[in-house]
């Protein structure tokens, strides 16, 4: 990949309708899923080549610090001058992730508690409107925000990431654990007024990437604050995950876990692999009889993601590591392609397997 892309300005996000290659300049949520994988690498092989490639792929991404159009701040900055800072501890990072997390913070209502993921617009059919949406993915933030209340002294994020959390928890979940993809806020009240999806196959279904979303940031969550509830939560979403009828015997979502047509449906490789990240942090902080089955589960998803179903032939895939995933299905866009957050949590979850068998975590 470096060899196609040399210069850091067209981020790899995906590839088109002809299978080629698909960028992306600094305008979208997906430029530092790439600069974070290079740092990733980096730590596992250690070569110098590989930390000038993650210097210069992260360092380009700078102006986007001031983002405060929305929500994506968190996968741009946090995946890419965050392992650049845990890395390397340059200070010079660790300011420009506290800017970057002051921009965030303007998107905070104390009057919803959460965060805004997307500023108002009009719902995925056109028949609603949503004032306040925030969607399930938001989660991820929250580490970035716990973060800067750490490096800053600032208790004002870390205060708004558990706000945030408790108010997902609160809003965005049915009965069974499954989750929302957005909840729109009337702005007055503070209190939700839509329940819909934008990406998934219903305003009802479980979105297969929103569900490991979820997973992630309060097993994430939990980590940071040591709060039981947030344990709890990722548990009974685990729980949803892992026994969930519609879930493949290769244990690689479709990209809906109420998709019309399953099994004839495609997979989303890119919610297995964050799945797969997250039980294996969920099985390390679990201390109950359930923390191997969550290591189990997600060392066969590996094993599945690296087999040579879902992994690319070198020099294949447009140099992307995974395919089979999937973006937006009733948008008809991207989809059974690679995706460059496939790869980053795919070589996430590696790492912490690694280093899980190695007896140490990440
Ligand atoms: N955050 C957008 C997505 O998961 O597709």
């Amino acid at each position: 990949m470096l060899k196609a892309l040399p210069e850091p300005t067209a981020y790899p996000r995906t590839t088109d309708n002809n299978g080629k290659l698909r960028t992306t300049p600094l305008n979208d949520w997906t430029e530092g899923f790439y600069p974070g994988s290079l740092w990733y690498i980096y730590e596992n092989n250690k070569q110098n080549t590989w930390k000038q490639e993650a210097i210069r792929w992260t360092e380009a991404l700078e102006p986007l610090k001031k983002q405060k159009g929305h929500h994506d701040i968190g996968f741009l900055i946090y995946c890419s001058f965050g392992n650049a800072y845990r890395l390397t501890k340059k200070e010079e990072y660790k300011q420009i992730i506290i800017e970057a997390a002051n921009s965030l913070c303007t998107r905070f209502s104390p009057k919803t508690g959460c965060i805004k993921s997307w500023n108002y617009r009009k719902s995925w059919n056109g028949k609603d409107e949503w004032f306040y949406p925030v969607i399930i993915d938001n989660m991820m933030n929250l580490e970035f925000f716990s973060w800067a209340s750490k490096a800053s002294g600032d208790d004002r994020f870390r205060k708004m990431a558990i706000s945030h959390a408790d108010k997902t928890m609160l809003h965005h979940f049915r009965d069974d654990y499954s989750c929302y993809h957005v909840v729109s806020y009337d702005t007055i009240t503070g209190m939700p007024h839509k329940k819909q999806t934008h990406q998934g196959a219903a305003d009802e279904s479980a979105w297969a990437r929103g569900q490991a979303w979820a997973l992630y940031g309060f097993t994430m969550m939990y980590r940071e604050t040591g709060k039981p509830d947030y344990l709890n939560h990722a548990k009974h979403i685990a729980s949803f995950i892992m026994n969930h009828p519609n879930m493949p015997v290769d244990k690689i979502p479709y990209w809906d876990f109420d998709a019309p047509g399953i099994p004839n449906v495609p997979r989303d490789a890119s919610a297995a692999a964050i799945m797969a990240s997250a039980l294996i942090e969920l099985s390390q902080l679990d201390k109950s009889t359930e923390a191997k089955s969550y290591l189990d589960f997600a060392e066969q998803q590996i094993r599945s993601l690296t087999s040579p179903d879902y992994l690319a032939a070198k020099g294949t895939n447009c140099n992307f590591a995974l395919m089979h995933s999937t973006g937006h299905f009733p948008g008809k866009s991207e989809v059974d392609v690679p995706l460059s957050y496939a790869d980053y949590y795919y070589v996430e979850a590696l790492m912490r397997l690694r280093n899980q068998l190695k007896n140490k975590s990440l």
